[in-house]
Protein backbone atom coordinates (compact mmCIF):
# COMPACT_ATOMS: atom_id res chain seq x y z
CA UNK A 1 0.00 0.00 0.00
CA UNK A 2 1.79 3.61 -1.46
CA UNK A 3 1.74 6.36 1.50
CA UNK A 4 1.35 10.32 0.81
CA UNK A 5 4.69 11.69 1.08
CA UNK A 6 5.55 14.72 3.23
CA UNK A 7 4.03 17.34 2.03
CA UNK A 8 6.49 20.33 1.04
CA UNK A 9 6.34 24.14 1.48
CA UNK A 10 2.92 25.68 -0.60
CA UNK A 11 5.26 26.82 -3.58
CA UNK A 12 6.07 23.41 -4.45
CA UNK A 13 2.48 22.57 -5.21
CA UNK A 14 2.37 21.85 -8.92
CA UNK A 15 -1.72 22.47 -9.83
CA UNK A 16 -2.11 21.68 -13.77
CA UNK A 17 -5.49 20.66 -15.91
CA UNK A 18 -6.19 16.80 -15.09
CA UNK A 19 -5.48 14.39 -18.00
CA UNK A 20 -7.01 10.99 -19.02
CA UNK A 21 -3.93 9.06 -17.63
CA UNK A 22 -5.03 10.64 -14.16
CA UNK A 23 -8.04 8.52 -13.74
CA UNK A 24 -6.72 6.00 -11.17
CA UNK A 25 -5.35 9.13 -9.42
CA UNK A 26 -8.76 10.12 -8.99
CA UNK A 27 -10.03 6.78 -8.03
CA UNK A 28 -7.49 6.56 -5.72
CA UNK A 29 -7.87 10.66 -3.65
CA UNK A 30 -11.65 9.66 -3.85
CA UNK A 31 -11.50 6.16 -2.51
CA UNK A 32 -11.08 7.09 1.09
CA UNK A 33 -13.47 7.07 3.14
CA UNK A 34 -12.87 10.32 5.14
CA UNK A 35 -12.70 11.64 1.36
CA UNK A 36 -15.74 10.29 -0.37
CA UNK A 37 -18.08 10.60 2.93
CA UNK A 38 -18.02 14.23 2.51
CA UNK A 39 -18.39 14.46 -1.10
CA UNK A 40 -21.59 13.20 -3.23
CA UNK A 41 -19.62 9.90 -4.44
CA UNK A 42 -20.27 6.75 -3.79
CA UNK A 43 -18.03 4.23 -2.18
CA UNK A 44 -15.35 1.88 -4.10
CA UNK A 45 -14.44 4.57 -7.14
CA UNK A 46 -12.36 2.93 -10.27
CA UNK A 47 -10.32 3.67 -12.63
CA UNK A 48 -12.66 2.81 -15.30
CA UNK A 49 -14.76 5.15 -13.85
CA UNK A 50 -13.27 8.34 -14.40
CA UNK A 51 -11.42 7.38 -17.33
CA UNK A 52 -14.81 8.56 -19.02
CA UNK A 53 -14.76 12.02 -17.30
CA UNK A 54 -11.25 12.69 -17.99
CA UNK A 55 -11.50 12.08 -21.50
CA UNK A 56 -14.61 14.03 -22.84
CA UNK A 57 -13.08 15.08 -26.52
CA UNK A 58 -13.64 19.12 -26.00
CA UNK A 59 -12.20 19.15 -22.66
CA UNK A 60 -9.96 21.69 -23.03
CA UNK A 61 -13.24 24.46 -24.13
CA UNK A 62 -16.19 23.23 -22.50
CA UNK A 63 -15.92 25.40 -19.64
CA UNK A 64 -15.43 21.96 -17.37
CA UNK A 65 -12.06 22.67 -15.81
CA UNK A 66 -10.94 19.68 -13.88
CA UNK A 67 -7.57 19.96 -12.00
CA UNK A 68 -4.97 18.00 -10.21
CA UNK A 69 -2.37 19.31 -7.47
CA UNK A 70 0.98 17.12 -7.74
CA UNK A 71 3.22 17.07 -4.83
CA UNK A 72 6.81 15.42 -5.98
CA UNK A 73 5.17 13.74 -8.95
CA UNK A 74 2.12 12.23 -7.26
CA UNK A 75 -1.51 13.16 -7.70
CA UNK A 76 -2.55 14.35 -4.05
CA UNK A 77 -5.85 16.09 -4.37
CA UNK A 78 -7.97 17.34 -7.31
CA UNK A 79 -10.92 19.34 -8.05
CA UNK A 80 -13.82 20.28 -10.30
CA UNK A 81 -15.36 23.80 -11.47
CA UNK A 82 -18.61 22.46 -14.11
CA UNK A 83 -20.71 25.07 -15.44
CA UNK A 84 -24.57 24.85 -15.50
CA UNK A 85 -25.97 24.00 -19.38
CA UNK A 86 -28.93 25.91 -18.80
CA UNK A 87 -28.93 29.63 -20.83
CA UNK A 88 -30.01 31.49 -17.90
CA UNK A 89 -27.75 29.83 -15.32
CA UNK A 90 -24.89 29.55 -17.81
CA UNK A 91 -23.19 32.10 -15.36
CA UNK A 92 -22.88 29.78 -12.52
CA UNK A 93 -20.67 27.32 -11.93
CA UNK A 94 -20.67 23.40 -9.53
CA UNK A 95 -17.41 23.34 -7.65
CA UNK A 96 -15.78 20.32 -6.02
CA UNK A 97 -12.60 19.77 -4.17
CA UNK A 98 -10.50 16.51 -2.94
CA UNK A 99 -7.48 16.00 -0.86
CA UNK A 100 -5.81 12.57 0.61
CA UNK A 101 -5.89 12.52 3.72
CA UNK A 102 -2.09 12.60 3.85
CA UNK A 103 -1.71 15.44 2.91
CA UNK A 104 -4.68 17.44 4.25
CA UNK A 105 -4.05 21.31 6.12
CA UNK A 106 -0.99 21.48 4.62
CA UNK A 107 -1.87 24.27 1.53
CA UNK A 108 -3.32 22.06 -1.07
CA UNK A 109 -7.27 22.59 -1.24
CA UNK A 110 -6.10 26.53 -0.64
CA UNK A 111 -3.71 25.72 -4.45
CA UNK A 112 -6.62 24.30 -5.89
CA UNK A 113 -9.43 26.82 -4.85
CA UNK A 114 -7.17 29.78 -6.00
CA UNK A 115 -6.61 28.17 -9.20
CA UNK A 116 -10.22 27.46 -9.71
CA UNK A 117 -11.32 30.55 -8.50
CA UNK A 118 -8.71 32.64 -11.02
CA UNK A 119 -10.18 30.46 -14.05
CA UNK A 120 -13.92 31.66 -13.19
CA UNK A 121 -12.99 35.17 -12.54
CA UNK A 122 -10.41 35.43 -15.14
CA UNK A 123 -11.33 32.95 -18.02
CA UNK A 124 -14.89 31.32 -17.55
CA UNK A 125 -17.40 33.54 -17.98
CA UNK A 126 -18.73 32.57 -14.36
CA UNK A 127 -20.66 35.25 -11.93
CA UNK A 128 -21.64 32.68 -8.99
CA UNK A 129 -19.86 29.50 -7.55
CA UNK A 130 -21.69 27.07 -6.40
CA UNK A 131 -21.56 24.09 -4.18
CA UNK A 132 -23.06 22.08 -0.90
CA UNK A 133 -21.15 21.10 1.88
CA UNK A 134 -21.84 18.93 5.39
CA UNK A 135 -22.82 21.01 7.75
CA UNK A 136 -20.05 19.43 10.16
CA UNK A 137 -17.46 19.62 7.57
CA UNK A 138 -15.48 22.84 9.32
CA UNK A 139 -12.46 22.50 7.71
CA UNK A 140 -13.69 22.80 4.09
CA UNK A 141 -16.22 25.95 4.93
CA UNK A 142 -13.30 27.78 6.69
CA UNK A 143 -11.62 26.98 3.30
CA UNK A 144 -14.52 28.03 1.25
CA UNK A 145 -15.23 30.90 3.23
CA UNK A 146 -11.65 32.34 3.44
CA UNK A 147 -12.47 32.55 -0.86
CA UNK A 148 -15.47 34.51 -0.15
CA UNK A 149 -18.28 31.75 -0.08
CA UNK A 150 -21.46 32.43 1.86
CA UNK A 151 -24.02 30.26 3.73
CA UNK A 152 -26.87 31.06 1.71
CA UNK A 153 -28.88 28.05 3.58
CA UNK A 154 -29.32 25.20 5.06
CA UNK A 155 -30.89 21.48 3.04
CA UNK A 156 -31.94 19.33 6.16
CA UNK A 157 -31.25 15.59 5.61
CA UNK A 158 -30.31 16.19 2.18
CA UNK A 159 -27.82 13.47 1.52
CA UNK A 160 -27.20 9.57 2.66
CA UNK A 161 -24.06 9.33 4.73
CA UNK A 162 -23.11 6.35 6.37
CA UNK A 163 -26.17 5.24 7.15
CA UNK A 164 -27.53 8.79 8.23
CA UNK A 165 -29.33 11.26 6.36
CA UNK A 166 -27.23 14.36 6.98
CA UNK A 167 -27.50 18.07 6.34
CA UNK A 168 -25.80 20.69 4.36
CA UNK A 169 -24.86 24.16 3.76
CA UNK A 170 -25.75 25.76 0.04
CA UNK A 171 -22.32 28.07 -0.13
CA UNK A 172 -21.65 30.00 -3.43
CA UNK A 173 -19.46 33.13 -3.85
CA UNK A 174 -19.90 35.92 -6.49
CA UNK A 175 -17.21 37.29 -8.55
CA UNK A 176 -15.50 40.19 -6.44
CA UNK A 177 -15.34 42.26 -9.38
CA UNK A 178 -16.94 41.13 -12.45
CA UNK A 179 -15.83 41.54 -15.67
CA UNK A 180 -16.46 45.32 -17.68
CA UNK A 181 -15.55 46.17 -21.20
CA UNK A 182 -12.44 47.77 -22.12
CA UNK A 183 -14.15 50.92 -23.58
CA UNK A 184 -11.80 53.43 -25.74
CA UNK A 185 -11.11 56.22 -23.44
CA UNK A 186 -10.91 59.25 -26.04
C1 LIG B 1 -11.66 20.21 2.54
C2 LIG B 1 -10.33 19.98 1.86
C3 LIG B 1 -10.50 20.04 0.35
C4 LIG B 1 -9.35 21.09 2.29
O1 LIG B 1 -8.10 20.86 1.68
P1 LIG B 1 -6.76 20.96 2.53
O2 LIG B 1 -5.62 20.74 1.62
O3 LIG B 1 -6.89 20.07 3.70
O4 LIG B 1 -6.85 22.50 2.99
P2 LIG B 1 -5.66 23.50 3.23
O5 LIG B 1 -4.48 22.82 3.85
O6 LIG B 1 -5.40 24.26 1.97
O7 LIG B 1 -6.29 24.42 4.35
C5 LIG B 1 -7.43 25.18 4.08
C6 LIG B 1 -7.86 25.90 5.34
O8 LIG B 1 -8.45 24.96 6.25
C7 LIG B 1 -7.91 25.22 7.54
N1 LIG B 1 -7.87 24.00 8.30
C8 LIG B 1 -6.93 23.05 8.25
N2 LIG B 1 -7.25 22.08 9.12
C9 LIG B 1 -8.40 22.44 9.71
C10 LIG B 1 -9.24 21.85 10.69
N3 LIG B 1 -8.94 20.66 11.24
N4 LIG B 1 -10.38 22.50 11.06
C11 LIG B 1 -10.70 23.67 10.53
N5 LIG B 1 -9.94 24.28 9.57
C12 LIG B 1 -8.80 23.67 9.19
C13 LIG B 1 -6.54 25.71 7.31
O9 LIG B 1 -6.17 26.48 8.45
C14 LIG B 1 -6.70 26.52 6.08
O10 LIG B 1 -7.07 27.81 6.38
P3 LIG B 1 -5.92 28.89 6.58
O11 LIG B 1 -5.01 28.78 5.39
O12 LIG B 1 -6.68 30.15 6.66
O13 LIG B 1 -5.24 28.52 7.84
C15 LIG B 1 -9.71 18.60 2.27
O14 LIG B 1 -9.57 18.57 3.66
C16 LIG B 1 -10.52 17.40 1.78
O15 LIG B 1 -10.34 16.97 0.67
N6 LIG B 1 -11.39 16.87 2.62
C17 LIG B 1 -12.17 15.67 2.26
C18 LIG B 1 -13.10 15.92 1.07
C19 LIG B 1 -13.90 17.16 1.29
O16 LIG B 1 -14.36 17.45 2.38
N7 LIG B 1 -14.09 17.92 0.20
C20 LIG B 1 -14.94 19.10 0.23
C21 LIG B 1 -16.37 18.69 0.07
S1 LIG B 1 -17.50 20.07 0.05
Amino acid sequence: MSTAPAIPPAETILVRRARPGDAAAFARVMGHPEVFANLMQLPLPTEEAWRQPLAEPDNANSGDLRLVAEVGGRVVGTSGLHPVARLRRRHAAMLGISVEPGAQGKGVGRALMQAMCDFADGWGQLLRLELTVFTDNHRAIRLYEAFGFRIEGTHRAYALRAGVYEDVHAMARLHPNPPGVAWPTN
